[in-house]
């Protein structure tokens, strides 16, 4: 990639914010209501596709801390943003999540808090974070087998993430889904699993297609699998897509009147999937990211250090969303800035 791609567009035109939009949109039509945040990049699983080697510290990084999530999700929120999820890396590994929760909901505005996480750690920490505010929890789950889970990520956990699950449930957590990435030959025969499974759970298990980043490509010529494929054997199985709400996200919704389950697929290789996206990312040192394989971060770490700065990060974020592209270029083979997920947050 030339530097020239890498380097950040200057902030244009920051003074002129007077009048901002409730709702953040951009040049396409697309509204954003959703924010992903990256609370650190560090993660303790070694998933396949992301972390073979496990998360190497560079130096010694410092994510982005409460004070300054405050900030940040008050523009957000003052913006029209009522979701917030927060990822990593793996988020919970921050000491410090519950205050985190609990800050971000306090936000006025902001209506849903939602965590995306491996899941090692809920049985400990669950009540913790649903006290402080959590009103949703995305667990990855890329096998409903014991051995294959642990040679997909590194680490024989499946037993507690299902405990955490059943605990999550307990609490009466509103919204409950399952991430699985496809991998062909690793877990792409576990549809009839996955489907008894979601015979009596109420929870959306999305299957993520692999997507190529930097640092996994010999990995995604063996092991991608076209979504496509799930969906055929869906069909068959009488399962139906349901109609599109006018907001919804990325995924494609299939449910089926003999399970309390529903499968989302998130297939980015699809022709229409950038036209849903209504999602921006920040990453865990505060880089303004418009698309997971953009070319550019916009640092807004620097207008996080005091409330003083609140209008000209205001000013910074709608600025930048005027040049967010209307797809990425994962068709060419660009993957942009993204090693791995982890260094942005899924
Ligand atoms: N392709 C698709 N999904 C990925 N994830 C991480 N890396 C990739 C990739 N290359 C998923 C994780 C997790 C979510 C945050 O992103 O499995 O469920
Ligand atoms: Fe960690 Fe998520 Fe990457 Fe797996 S996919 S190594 S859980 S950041």
């Amino acid at each position: 990639m030339s530097a020239e791609l890498i380097r950040a567009p200057e902030p244009v035109g920051e003074g002129a914010l007077a009048d901002h939009p409730r709702q953040l949109t951009d040049g396409f039509g697309r509204s954003f209501p959703y924010l992903r945040l990256s609370l650190t990049e560090a993660c303790n699983f070694r998933c396949s596709y992301c972390l073979p080697d496990g998360y190497q510290a560079d130096g010694r990084p410092r994510f982005l801390q409460v004070e300054e999530i405050a900030r940040l999700v008050r523009a957000f929120a003052a913006l029209g943003m009522s979701k917030i999820r927060l990822t990593g890396g793996e988020p919970s590994l921050r000491k410090d999540l519950d205050e985190i929760i609990a800050t971000v909901a306090a936000v006025p505005g902001i209506r849903k808090v939602a965590i995306t996480t491996n899941g090692t750690l809920l049985p400990r920490r669950l009540p913790g974070w649903h006290r402080a505010g959590l009103t949703a929890l995305n667990v990855s789950m890329d096998s409903l087998q014991r051995e294959r889970f642990k040679t997909i990520t590194g680490h024989d956990r499946l037993p507690e993430i299902e405990q955490g699950l059943a605990l999550a449930q307990a609490l009466g957590l509103p919204a409950i889904k399952l991430n699985a990435v496809l991998l062909r030959g690793l877990n792409d025969d576990e549809l009839p699993q996955w489907m008894d499974y979601l015979r009596d759970r109420p929870f959306s298990v999305r299957f993520i297609e692999l997507m190529r980043t930097g640092d996994n490509e010999a990995y995604f010529q063996r092991h991608h699998l076209r979504a496509d494929v799930v969906i055929e054997q869906l069909l068959a199985a009488g399962w139906h897509e349901r109609p599109r709400a006018a907001d919804a996200g990325p995924a494609r919704e299939y449910s089926h009147p003999d399970h309390r389950g529903t499968v989302g697929i998130i297939a980015p290789y699809s022709r229409d999937f950038c036209k849903g996206c209504n999602r921006l990312r920040v990453t865990a040192k505060g880089d303004l990211r418009l698309c997971l394989f953009g070319e550019f971060g916009v640092p807004l770490r620097p207008l996080l250090q005091s409330d003083d700065d609140h209008d000209a990060l205001l000013a910074r974020i709608t600025t930048q969303l005027g040049l967010k592209a209307a797809g990425h270029g994962l068709h060419q083979g660009q993957t942009g800035l993204t090693p791995h997920l982890a260094s942005i947050g899924g």
